[in-house]
């Protein structure tokens, strides 16, 4: 039996491949390969020894699909498929909705006609918008959020949720990342962004290796303790090893499960400069800029519930995390690119 990872070929999902192969699941990959490279597998053979069976296809797509489940057996499958870039969202609400929504509603709709009503979904941290209680714990209400593709996060939960009420045969594991950074140790595989990064780390990462020349700061005047943002970053392994502990989860047929996937700390832009330049010797020169639009002052997990249902804790702090991240961008300076 295997498990079918979506995006695989992507950051966290390859990732989570070589944990998935490390636990001695078998990997089936659908990806379209629209925000990643083939190569990143290949990486994922190297570090493991193992091989995964490939499909290039996208989730939109039936046909492929019904290929997919009817050569493998899979079990379950976890969902990392879809378009993630927030801005690039406000400018194409309706990309967004289509791969997201549509492309999920595809793919559930082939699955249960093959009998198989397991799935872990990536969603995220942005479905709470503007948190009405910090630490978050799962019971804080949904917020409003500031883009579609946090909307479409939101109504995917709800859509999996209502799915899962009408038909109990189906396990659904929501898994919420707060914000994941780092890379495997290995240096072989990590985040790979196109153009100019829009999240922090790979902005730093790039800065530290010559290709931007500063970091701009998006606000010093939010009510933090040094004004600017406040995340809860989180080791993309300790995220991947988080999916293994969900699929466990399923084998106790669990219904509908909703967890955090934090570390429960939080840690402002200047900390992150501050703990990338100590753990790898790097200056990062910055400069202070306007508030970004849509952005929160401060969110971080109460990663508890992860703890105490799944037996799942995040493992590294946030010195490993810069210095993982750092080490990926500096053994492959163009990403998957030769
Ligand atoms: P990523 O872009 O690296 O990976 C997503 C993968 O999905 C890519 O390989 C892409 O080619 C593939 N894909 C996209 N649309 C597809 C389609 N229609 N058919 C087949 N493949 C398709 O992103 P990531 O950071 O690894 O994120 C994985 C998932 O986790 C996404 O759903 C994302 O929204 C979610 N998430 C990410 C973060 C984060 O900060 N990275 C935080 C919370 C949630
Ligand atoms: C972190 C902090 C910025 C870049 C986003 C999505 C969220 C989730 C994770 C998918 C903030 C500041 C950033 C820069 C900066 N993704 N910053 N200069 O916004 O918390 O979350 O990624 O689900 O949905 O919204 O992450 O890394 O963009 O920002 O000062 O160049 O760094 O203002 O305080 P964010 P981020």
């Amino acid at each position: 039996m295997a498990i079918l990872v979506t995006g695989g070929a992507g950051y966290i999902g390859s990732h989570t491949c070589v944990e998935l192969l490390n636990a001695g699941y078998e990997v089936v990959v659908l990806d379209n390969l629209c925000n990643s490279s083939e190569k990143s597998l290949e990486r994922v053979k190297q570090i493991t020894g193992k091989d995964v069976t490939f499909y290039k296809g996208d989730i939109l797509d039936r046909d492929v699909l019904k290929k997919v489940f009817e050569k493998e057996k899979i079990q379950g499958c976890i969902h990392f498929a879809g378009l993630k870039a927030v801005g690039e969202s406000v400018a194409k609400p309706w990309e967004y909705y289509n791969n997201n929504i549509t492309g999920t509603l595809t793919l559930v709709d082939e699955m249960r006609k093959a009998g198989c009503k397991n799935i872990i979904f990536s969603s995220s941290a942005t479905v709470y918008g503007d948190p009405a209680q910090i630490p978050i714990t799962e019971e804080c209400p949904k917020g409003t959020c500031t883009n579609p593709y946090g909307w479409s996060k939101s109504m995917l939960e709800q859509i999996l949720s209502d799915m899962q009420k009408a038909d109990p045969e189906w396990n659904v594991i929501l898994l919420r990342y707060f914000n994941p950074i780092g890379a495997h140790k290995s240096g072989l595989i990590g985040e790979n962004p196109n153009g100019i990064p829009n999240n922090l780390m790979p902005y730093i990462t790039q800065v530290a290796v010559g290709k931007l020349k500063e970091l701009g700061v998006f606000g010093n005047d939010y009510d933090t303790p040094d004004g600017t943002g406040v995340r809860d970053y989180i080791h993309v392994v300790d995220l991947a090893v988080g999916h293994v502990k969900a699929l466990n989860k399923i084998k106790e047929n669990v219904g509908l499960g909703i967890y955090n996937l934090g570390t429960g700390t939080g840690y402002s832009v200047l900390d992150i400069v501050k703990n990338f330049e100590e753990a790898t010797g790097v200056e990062i020169p910055y400069v202070i800029k306007d508030r970004r639009p849509g952005d929160i002052a401060t969110c971080y997990s109460d990663a508890a519930k992860a703890k105490r249902e799944l037996g799942w804790e995040a493992q590294f702090g946030i010195r490993e995390m810069c210095a993982d991240s750092w080490n990926w961008q500096k053994n492959n300076p163009k990403g998957y690119k030769e």
